[in-house]
């Protein structure tokens, strides 16, 4: 992982020369996108729960990496790596075809119109909302990017290990505060994680062949039955035990020491962050507003870059002059 120094040069570029963006940008060009996003995402959720959750993590994947910016959707070519098989998306994001989708009835509805980091930012808040959580008003007229980066993935997205202080530095670069952080986190109230994600802390922590002391010793157990040594990686368990509702389960459970991750615990381990776990987990209301706070800032990011609307969120829309080149 790269020192937070260097990822602080790669910071520095972003927000200069990028588009304003306001509630209602499609309001004349698409004034039904946001029910068309909505309907869709309501579908998907029906047949498949935990797609909600798979959803509204592609927000913080793709805002993170270089600003919300669809460059996350991007498939693999030839000439570019992009951001699906970096350490923290392979074998672990998953749903995209909700947004190809979603971006197909766009595509009936108003034809070139809107861009898929939109259909990101709306997508995650509806997965929020129709799970019983928060709901609030979007910014858009994003753009979508003309490239992707594994390296840069790799070298931003925070590991599952990782532990509180260097997440506070690390959201710290995207001017996020500690209570955003500890509020996002909150977006594990939904969802699913690998056995890979937390092989370490049960068998290995801090290289000490044994478990994380913190976590509580029935839920250990019950981590130890679902990751059973030599330990299957894709195997998942519920990152909180309301999985499917988007509520202040996750930080009853941190309190607990019933967190699934290390980078959930470490929020309760730590007294930086400890009072914000206290306050959410006695305050669901409190956790919605900071939620709901946290997710808007998350998506101002923007990297300035110039970018287009894509016709397709998996590829870059051709241009007259790659035509002529492969021609
Ligand atoms: C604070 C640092 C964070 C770390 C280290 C982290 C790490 C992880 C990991 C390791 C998983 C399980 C992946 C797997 O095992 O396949 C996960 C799942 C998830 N993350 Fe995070 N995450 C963080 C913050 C966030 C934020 C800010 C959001 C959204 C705003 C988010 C949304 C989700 C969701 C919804 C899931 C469940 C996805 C599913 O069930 O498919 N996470 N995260
Ligand atoms: C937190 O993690 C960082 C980076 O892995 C490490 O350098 C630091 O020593 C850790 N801090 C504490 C207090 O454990
Ligand atoms: C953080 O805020 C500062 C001051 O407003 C700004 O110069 C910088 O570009 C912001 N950084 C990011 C990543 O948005
Ligand atoms: C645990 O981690 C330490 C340090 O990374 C390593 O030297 C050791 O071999 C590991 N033990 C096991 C059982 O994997
Ligand atoms: C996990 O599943 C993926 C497919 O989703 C597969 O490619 C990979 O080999 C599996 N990994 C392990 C360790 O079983």
């Amino acid at each position: 992982m790269l020192p937070l120094v260097a990822l602080f040069l790669l910071l520095i570029t972003m927000a200069a020369g990028a588009p304003d963006l306001r509630p209602g940008f499609y309001a004349e060009t698409c004034p039904d996108a946001e029910l068309i996003v909505r309907d869709v995402m309501e579908k998907a959720k029906a047949r498949e729960a935990r797609s909600a959750a798979s959803v509204m993590r592609f927000q913080f994947h793709d805002c993170f990496v270089n600003g919300c910016d669809a460059s996350l959707l991007l498939d693999d070519t030839p000439n570019m790596l992009g951001e699906k098989l970096s350490l923290s998306n392979i074998n672990s994001l998953r749903s995209f075809q909700v947004v190809d989708e979603v971006k197909e009835a766009l595509e009936n509805a108003c034809p070139g119109t809107v861009s898929c980091a939109d259909i990101i930012i709306m997508t995650s808040r509806d997965a929020v909302a129709l799970s019983g959580g928060p709901f609030w008003e979007v910014k858009l007229g994003r753009k979508d990017s003309l490239a992707a980066s594994q390296k840069d993935s790799d070298d931003i997205m925070p590991s599952p290990r990782a532990n509180a202080s260097y997440l506070i530095d690390l959201f710290d670069k995207f001017n996020l505060s500690v209570k955003d952080l500890v509020a996002l986190s909150g977006s594990h109230s939904i969802g699913q994680g690998r056995c890979f994600s937390i092989m370490y802390r049960l068998y290995n922590q801090s290289g000490t062949g044994m478990a994380d002391p913190s976590i509580e010793p029935n839920y250990r157990e019950s981590l130890y039955k679902l990751c059973p040594p030599p330990v299957d990686q894709n195997v998942t368990g519920d990152l909180d035990a309301t999985p499917q509702l988007f509520d202040n389960q996750y930080f009853k459970d941190l309190v607990a020491g019933r967190g699934f991750l290390n980078s959930d615990e470490t929020l309760f381990t730590f007294p930086q962050t400890r009072k914000y776990v206290r306050l959410f987990s006695q305050d669901q209301n409190e956790f919605f507003k900071a939620f709901a706070e946290g997710m808007i800032r998350l998506g101002d990011l923007q990297s300035g870059n110039p970018g287009e609307i894509r016709y397709n969120c998996r590829v870059v829309n051709s241009r007259p002059l790659d035509i002529l080149f492969e021609s």
